[in-house]
């Protein structure tokens, strides 16, 4: 569980989806190294998508399990930073509804054109597709319900500012979810950039936000959720 919303129905997700909150790290006095961000273009959308969008990754990315944990509710407004392919926007469409919306947002324009392209022809009326800088996901203030950022956080730098643009950019009750590869996973980054839940939860804890590691059962990835205090 990601959100603050109480209740019958969400204790029923919480026990079917079987989270556990697993750490409290501590909050961190003074300011601490990040591994370092792996850049590289995602040009040539068409070829990631093999990738990103290979039916066989259903298996352990689990995207439905990882969207009803975020109690995403209709109308809500969703950003997910660094888009990709958009293998996530029919599932945060669906949750979202037509009286919500979601941010596809990333900052390779072939990603964005393919994004735009894909949110036409699977009719995902919702899905505005925006490309934005490396270093602002462009959000106004207080403007966001939800954050989903996924195999993106070791993309980006200076994650202690980005994470304070995030939780400026959050609604009341919004939460950002990281989800990143595991050190021992087998897809992923080279291991010099691939980034432990601790910092991720330092970086977020840095912004001002109250972070847990959620046991979302997923092989490959950890998942951090950061809420507004
Ligand atoms: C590994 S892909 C993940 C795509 C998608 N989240 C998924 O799970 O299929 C990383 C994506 O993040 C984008 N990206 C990298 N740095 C970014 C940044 N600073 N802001 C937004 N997007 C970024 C890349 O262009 C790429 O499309």
């Amino acid at each position: 569980m990601f959100g603050t919303q109480k209740g019958a129905s969400v204790r029923t997700v919480v026990a079917a989806i079987g989270f556990l909150p697993v750490l409290a790290a501590c909050v961190s006095t003074k300011p601490s190294a990040e591994t370092p961000a792996y850049h590289h273009r995602f040009e040539h959308a068409e070829q990631w998508a093999k990738e990103f969008d290979d039916p066989s990754r259903d298996s352990w990315q689990q995207p439905e399990r990882l969207i009803a944990a975020m109690q995403i509710t209709p109308g809500m407004i969703v950003a997910d930073i660094g888009a990709g392919t958009g293998y996530f926007e029919p599932h945060l469409s669906n949750a979202v509804g037509p009286t919500g919306k979601v941010m596809a947002l990333d900052v390779e324009p072939d990603m964005v054109g393919h994004l735009r392209d894909r949110a036409a022809r699977e009719r995902l009326d919702n899905v505005e597709p925006r490309q934005v800088a490396p270093d602002d996901p462009g959000l106004g203030p207080a403007s966001v319900d939800r954050v989903l950022i996924v195999d993106t956080w070791h993309h980006i730098a200076n994650r202690e500012a980005y994470a304070s643009r995030l939780a400026a950019a959050l609604k009341p009750g919004g939460v950002v979810v990281v989800v990143d590869f595991r050190r021992d996973a087998h897809h992923g980054p080279p291991p010099e950039h691939r980034i432990t839940p601790d910092e991720v939860e330092r970086q977020l804890r840095a912004a001002g936000l109250s972070t847990r590691v959620v046991d979302a059962g997923l092989q490959e990835q950890y998942v951090v959720s950061g809420s507004l205090r």
